[in-house]
């Protein structure tokens, strides 16, 4: 491993994402001991004058304690908090980007005498309206100046952009400053555990190879579902909806681990590689192919217009056009304010031919993979009822890994990419030309959408969404289960 001292700087310090997601994972990683006071900086940029102690005090509150570690929480939280120090300045003027400098050099001056090159990552939790700015600042005057090595290394999150066209032009601003290997685009879906395992599974098990293609899957659902609505979010989310919210990162990120062909190896740029030719295969979408809904309410919202069109639920049907998933419809839905939360993955196979248990009726084989909550990955399938009579019924093979792995601390997403960032393992992270292949293929539909030409049906909250998309998923090929028994005439 690399060695010197890191400086993380949290831009947007003072910031939601910063305060719920971002600290809470670098306290998780140094209560865990990945990252330690002895080499480690944590600095927070923002706007606003605070002190030390305020961003302190804003912090610690969200700092849970971490299952399984034996220390004392409190201890911890105070040691964690001692590391970071707050620098206050604009996103767009030298002056406080020159005393950010200045601080982390000091930093960096009263560590190197001992430890080597510094490493400085820069983690911008902030709307991408001043990424350009922002990483012109750090350019100029932030970068890693030591002789004895190291790197700067620059975190982004969604969104990137609100089409292709502005999504190139912020790539192109922030390629202008920094090189490939050093932007690390985070979407968050691609640090869950269950997201990290499907390659895993497809590539590291016999029983999937041969099966996992157009002769024998039926069709897949990647579904994601929040039991709540905007939540005070509404502004932000008014201008982007769940297509560009969920389904153009999250779900398209897990879509392209399930369908892309085994890499050449598991370097970062053979991964990436494979999941690029995906996005590529991806047909344009067909209008008779979406339902979109917005939850009654949504416009309730001060900060929404009440004749706003944002779908606050989609169900899409995405076709890819090559050799293994000719004919085999991938069925995205998303959808907030539904009647449950569960993200998860359905692979239904086909119909069993010749068939003499009339297992169809009882529900098709499937191959669930629930990356949220309580993640687990089980296999439908029909067995015989247990009993002196030949009557079956279907069942599940269960991998709960609540049951299963009940001493194991599942990281956080987040935890997991900011040590993937520190590492420099580029995996996880999306590629330039893997988001404009995401862009191209959702661009066209979002823009008939913002001239009104695809509409948005109202569905009750709570509910499964609006009627129409289980039609769709119905049309496409997805068949019901009905967890029927089959007796056998006598
Ligand atoms: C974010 C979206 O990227 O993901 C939110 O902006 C959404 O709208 C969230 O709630 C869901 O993340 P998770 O990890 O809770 O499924």
């Amino acid at each position: 491993p690399e060695t010197g001292c890191l400086s993380i700087i949290v831009l947007g310090a003072s910031g939601d994402l910063a305060k719920k997601k971002t600290f809470p994972a670098l306290f998780h990683l140094y209560r865990q001991g990945f990252i330690q006071s002895q080499d480690v900086h944590i600095f927070g940029y923002a706007r606003t004058k605070i002190s030390d102690d305020d961003l302190r005090d804003r912090i610690r509150g969200y700092l849970t304690p971490c299952k399984g570690c034996e220390r004392s929480h409190e201890e911890d939280v105070s040691q964690f908090l001692q590391l970071i120090k707050y620098v206050s300045g604009a996103y767009d003027t030298e002056e406080g980007f020159r005393s950010l400098d200045k601080e982390i050099s000091e930093y960096e001056l009263s560590k190197n005498s001992t430890q080597g090159s510094s490493r400085r990552l820069f983690y911008l939790a902030l709307p991408p309206s001043v990424y350009p700015p922002v990483c012109k600042m750090i350019k100029s005057y932030c970068m890693n100046k030591s002789d004895l090595g190291g790197w700067t290394r620059i975190v982004v999150e969604k969104p990137f952009g609100r089409d292709l066209e502005s999504a190139e032009e912020l790539s192109a601003q922030i390629g202008e400053l920094f090189d490939e290997p050093q932007i690390y685009r985070i979407d968050h879906y691609l640090g869950k555990e269950l997201v990290q395992n499907l390659m895993v599974l497809r590539f590291a098990n016999r029983f999937f190879l041969p099966l996992w293609n157009r002769d024998n899957i039926s069709n897949i659902q990647i579904v994601f579902r929040e039991d709540f609505g905007t939540e005070g979010r509404g502004g932000y989310f008014d201008q982007y909806g769940i297509i560009r919210d969920i389904i153009q990162n999250h779900l398209l990120q897990v879509l392209c681990l399930v369908a892309m062909e085994k890499p050449v190896s598991l370097k970062p740029e053979h991964v990436r590689d494979e999941k690029v030719k995906v996005l590529q295969s991806v047909l344009p979408i067909e209008d008779s192919e979406v339902v979109l809904g917005q939850y009654e309410g949504y416009t309730d919202d001060p900060t929404v217009p009440d004749n706003s069109n944002t779908p606050t639920f989609a169900t899409i049907v995405l076709r890819i056009h090559n050799e293994r998933w000719e004919g085999v419809p991938f069925i995205i839905k998303a959808g907030k304010a539904l009647n449950s939360r569960k993200a998860e993955i359905r692979v239904q196979f086909k119909d069993v031919p010749g068939d003499i248990y009339k297992s169809k009726k009882q529900g098709r084989n499937e191959f669930v993979i629930r990356l949220q909550p309580s993640e687990a990955m089980y296999m439908k399938l029909t067995v015989k009822q247990p009993g002196l009579e030949m009557n079956t019924v279907q069942s599940e093979l269960d991998l709960s890994y609540g049951q299963r792995y009940q001493q194991t601390i599942i990281p956080e997403a987040y935890e997991r990419l900011i040590l993937d960032t520190i590492r420099g393992d580029q995996q996880h992270f999306v590629r330039r030309d893997e988001l404009k292949a995401a862009w191209e293929i959702f661009t066209p539909l979002l823009h008939r959408i913002d001239r009104g030409e695809v509409k948005s049906v109202p569905y009750t909250p709570g509910s499964r969404g609006p009627e129409g998309a289980d039609k769709l998923a119905e049309k496409a090929g997805f068949v019901q289960t009905h967890g029927y028994i089959w007796i056998p005439p006598t």
